[in-house]
């Protein structure tokens, strides 16, 4: 299929240094509500990429769980693909697709396990399908059938018989700190705005640069 035709124009807003927060969480913030508030389906969606420690990257999407000024947080299986990729190589990256906004943010840092406390707070709040299916899903392993997983789910789910879900050892989030955050706006002939934070300093004071699109 020839997708040579396919384009559009980006044309909705700029994005100019004097707007921009001088702390790039804060300018998280503002962009990340207004995707929620333009109605952006999975708007916490993200993609994650990660790489071995041979360099291989591999990438996929999770949910943004929490974000403040100690970082980003997400859940997930700690024997994953992505898991073992971090725990060999913890620099990852994070892409937020906000495009019918004609936004992107990139995020690129290091990513580090939450505590299990921090885990089993949030790990509490999960309907009580997902706690489960923490338990039966060995997420990233081959399976022979789908058959297999609702089985297991059915057996959790007499052992359980109703009771509290605890959470697996092998559950739980990573927190990435960032080291670079840039803010992508689409404009006119291409000449999209980029404005990247970078090195960050104890006090949370950030660079900014502009990079050409
Ligand atoms: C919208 C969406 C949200 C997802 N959220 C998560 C998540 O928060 N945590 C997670 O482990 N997997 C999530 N997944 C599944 C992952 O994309 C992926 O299939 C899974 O984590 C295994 O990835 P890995 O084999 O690269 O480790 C989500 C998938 C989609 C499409």
């Amino acid at each position: 299929m020839d997708l040579s035709d396919l384009r559009r124009e980006y044309s909705r807003a700029g994005l100019h240094r004097d707007e921009l927060d001088a702390d790039p969480y804060k300018q998280f913030e503002v962009w990340f509500n207004q995707a929620k508030d333009a109605g952006l389906i999975d708007y916490s969606a993200l993609s994650l990429a990660t790489a071995s420690a041979d360099a291989f990257p591999t990438v996929r999407t999770v949910l943004l769980k929490l974000f403040d000024h100690n970082g980003f947080v997400f859940f997930t299986n700690y024997k994953s693909t992505k898991s073992l990729q971090i725990e060999e190589n913890p620099r990852v990256s994070m892409l937020f697709h906000w495009l019918p906004l004609e936004r992107q943010v990139i995020i690129n840092g290091t990513a580090s396990r939450v505590t299990a406390l921090e885990s089993m707070k949030y790990f509490a709040t999960r309907p009580r399908g997902s706690q489960l299916g923490a338990w039966v899903s060995p997420q990233s392993s081959v399976v022979s059938s789908r058959r297999l997983l609702e089985g297991k789910l059915r057996d959790a789910l007499k052992k359980l018989a109703g009771g509290e879900v605890p959470m697996p050892e092998h559950w739980g989030g990573y927190r990435i700190k960032p080291e670079s955050i840039e803010f992508w706006q689409g404009r006119e002939n291409r000449l999209h705005d980029r404005f990247r934070y970078i090195n960050p300093t104890e006090g949370n004071h950030w660079e900014v640069e502009r990079l050409a699109p």
